[in-house]
């Protein structure tokens, strides 16, 4: 946690859930509450309309997990920024990095991806995280710093920003990094925020996201400069999720 910024506690269900799952929003929408944290589920394009309308009136909030960087055009398969936007959410993750992986994005073209959130008046949550090579050979930060440079616009906000460290190697493995290393790498994100955006990146949400659980939420929620999580497969169960919510300290 860092005083004064408001945690967010936000899923990513990646390219799971059907109609079948929409349950489950529907009793995240109704534990949450509004008054310590801000909650939101990133879902598939194809849930986001249903998912908005469930939790009208509810403090939970319906987010994207990727966009075009343009806002309309001819690109096949593709949707935009203003395009969720009008499907009810207001917040789409760019550059995590399954996509990163699966679809060769680059920083550059996750910055161009930011933008268009941006310019849709819709916060990004911008990822980055190093893999566990590059954690091996002591590169962590080094890898931090040209994704901050490369990916963050330089008009980003702490209102329409949110970064998302995610080491690669603890997404989805059950392996979480020391407190003492998520503790060094938020510092020093924090830092480089600072440098390149000011104030706005000292009030900027840097969350955790790899292997967030119930069982480890509370302890890793504590740290200094970790203003809340971005979660996969926990956040598909909705006891999980809100577990990870109540961990958030008052
Ligand atoms: P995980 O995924 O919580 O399943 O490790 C996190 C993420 O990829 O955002």
């Amino acid at each position: 946690m860092t005083p004064n910024i408001k945690p967010l506690i936000a899923g990513n269900w990646k390219m799971n859930g059907t109609s079948e799952q929409l349950p489950e929003i529907k009793v995240i929408a109704a534990g949450v509450s509004a008054a310590t944290y801000d909650a939101l589920i990133c879902t598939p394009f194809t849930l986001i309309d249903r998912a908005a309308r469930l939790c009208a009136d509810t403090a939970l909030h319906i987010g994207a997990e990727d966009c075009h960087a343009n806002s309309s055009g001819a690109h096949t398969g593709d949707v935009s920024a203003p395009m969720i936007k009008d499907a009810g959410a207001h917040h789409i993750i760019v550059g995590h990095s399954e996509r990163r992986t699966d679809h060769g994005e680059t920083d550059q073209g996750v910055h161009e991806k930011a933008q268009a959130v941006q310019d849709a008046d819709m916060t990004a949550i911008i990822c980055i995280g190093e893999t566990r090579q590059e954690r091996e050979d002591g590169r962590a930060n080094t890898v931090a710093t040209s994704q901050i440079k490369g990916s963050i616009p330089p008009q980003s906000t702490a209102t329409n920003t949110v970064i998302a460290y995610e080491p690669i190697w603890a997404i989805g493995t059950g392996l979480v990094p020391s407190n003492e290393d998520i503790a060094s790498i938020h510092a020093h994100i924090r830092n480089e925020l600072i440098s390149l955006l000011g104030e706005e990146g000292a009030a900027m949400r840097i969350l955790y996201g790899g292997s967030l659980k119930p069982g480890n939420a509370e302890e890793i929620l504590a740290i200094q400069n970790v203003d809340g999580g971005l979660i996969g497969g926990a956040s598909l169960k909705s006891a999980d999720f809100l577990a990870i919510c109540n961990a958030v300290k008052s």
